[in-house]
């Protein structure tokens, strides 16, 4: 029987069922707690300094005295990692969340007689249930849709800071999934232009070059970065700039990339089909040279954890 996870709590490890933030928490009373999900390939995590590096600005910019420098959250990382190594199936790989909070409002420090500290919580979870859905997806592609839900501008709530106050993205899944049950939702900046998906980076492809929505109304994926990089290193040119709806309806392929999935074809936009409506070269050819780097074959894993889900 294997021990259950522990879970890094502000500076000691605690089971999952223990790890609470307090409703006097800023997280819940402000919505200013800042996260990260990074994941593992072979059982290393996956570009951890970048999610720590995106993690510390929102930390900055919220003025959040979380009490450790990058380098400590990082070692607290690894810690929790190998504490949790024996506590979770072996050859699996994992998430890694990060969630950084000020902690419970000094106000209320009357409730907690040994001392108010920031919240700090770093936990591992297979990602066995997150990544069995992905498999039919690489091969059918997915649908997208956009929604009446429009992103909150960057002036007004910063989506680059990643942050808990996620109401508009659960909304516009809420209206995605009237369209479609399976549907991804899409969000538009004020001028209809394409900004982000409620939790992925979005991207089309037209004669030969990637394009993707500028950095300024989205949350900049680490794997957006990724994309751009392997993008380089295959010499497929990549362009940052404003997507419309037509240019989505006359493009070859679609994409979207996030750190779970790395990248799934989109296929289906708004009800019509994308380019031909098959998964295209360019998503092929990534997802190809994606698994050669990671020396993990993304698809294969998600099938393979699609029958250890389904035999749970
Ligand atoms: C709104 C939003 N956009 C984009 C992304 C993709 O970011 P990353 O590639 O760092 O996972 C996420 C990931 O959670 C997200 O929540």
């Amino acid at each position: 029987m294997t021990e259950p996870r522990l879970v890094y709590k502000s500076g000691e490890f605690v089971p999952e069922s223990e790890a609470t933030v307090s409703i006097f928490d800023t997280a819940l009373m402000y919505g200013d707690m800042v996260f990260e999900m990074t994941r593992s390939y072979n059982q290393a995590p996956y570009r951890l300094r970048d999610h720590l590096e995106r993690l510390y600005a929102g930390i900055k910019i919220l003025e959040i005295d979380c009490g450790l420098t990058i380098d400590e959250m990082e070692a607290a990382t690894l810690d929790t990692i190998d504490i949790n190594r024996d506590r979770m199936p072996e050859g699996i790989d994992y998430q890694i969340m990060h969630n950084v909070s000020g902690g419970p409002m000094a106000l209320y420090s009357s409730v907690f007689p040994k001392g108010i500290k920031p919240t700090i919580t770093i936990n591992v979870w297979p990602l066995t249930w997150h990544i069995a859905p992905y498999g039919p997806k690489y091969e059918s592609g997915i649908h997208c849709v956009v929604t009446a839900q429009q992103s909150v501008p960057a002036r007004l709530i910063d989506p680059k800071i990643k942050n808990r106050s996620r109401i508009y993205y659960q909304m516009a899944n809420i209206l995605a999934r009237k369209v479609d049950p399976d549907a991804y939702a899409l969000l538009t900046d004020e001028d209809g232009y394409i900004t982000e998906g409620t939790g992925n980076n979005f991207y089309i492809v037209k004669d030969g070059t990637i394009f993707t929505p500028e950095g300024r109304n989205i949350l900049r994926g680490v794997t957006r970065a990724a994309v751009l990089d392997l993008s380089a290193e295959l010499g497929i040119p990549c362009v940052e700039k404003n997507i419309e709806m037509y240019d989505v309806h006359t493009a070859d392929e679609a994409f979207i990339s996030s750190t779970s999935m790395f990248i799934l074809p989109v296929t289906k936009f708004n009800d019509l089909p994308v380019g031909d409506g098959a998964v295209g070269p360019t998503v092929k050819r990534l997802i190809s040279a994606f698994s050669g780097t990671v020396g993990v074959d993304i698809v294969a894993q998600a099938h393979e954890y699609a029958a250890l889900a389904n035999a749970d």
